[in-house]
């Protein structure tokens, strides 16, 4: 047995150990903080929602007037083998991401908003709020 009082190996023991007893709860352990979240999901209610709609699947009440419909934000991981492209999704809400091909683009751009008036009126860095919203998306995929 690896772990029996006369292993010569006690060093193997403690790493095994580290990985089966410490590692593996520790990455269980790993949920996004509820205050970021909960921070990015007010934002979403109010800056986002009336497009994409409170569930994020892009049926909010302005989605019928606009040329392009809103997308579906709970499928972006699952359109993106599975993984949730962070950094790319943070670019295109900041505005500083357009989307190829896209002319008839008719989404704000959040970092001037987030930049000007808002921030003025006191309101978190817009780095700060596009990252929230950025997390708050990824808690939101479906499976
Ligand atoms: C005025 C309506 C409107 C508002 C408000 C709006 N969006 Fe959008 N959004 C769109 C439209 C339309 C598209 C699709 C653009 C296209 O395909 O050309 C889009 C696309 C996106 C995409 C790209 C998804 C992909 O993978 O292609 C993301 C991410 C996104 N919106 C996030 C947000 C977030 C976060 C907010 C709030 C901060 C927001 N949107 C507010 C209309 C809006």
């Amino acid at each position: 047995m690896l772990c029996a009082p006369r292993a010569s190996l006690p060093a193997l023991c403690v790493i095994a150990g580290l990985l089966l007893g410490v590692a593996t709860p520790a990455l269980a352990q790993d949920k996004p903080d509820p205050t970021v979240i909960n921070a990015g999901k007010d934002d979403f209610e109010w800056q986002c929602a009336p497009c994409h709609g409170t569930d994020g699947t892009g049926n909010g009440p302005m989605a019928k007037q606009l040329i392009k419909a809103p997308t579906n934000l709970t499928g972006i991981a699952k359109n993106n083998d599975g993984t949730f492209p962070f950094w790319r999704v943070y670019r295109i809400i900041s505005g500083k991401k357009q989307l190829p091909g896209h002319e008839t683009f008719q989404m704000p751009e959040f970092w001037k908003r987030f930049t000007g008036a808002e921030y003025a009126f006191g309101f978190l860095p817009p780095h700060v709020r596009v990252l929230m919203l950025t997390h708050y998306l990824e808690t939101i995929q479906e499976e």
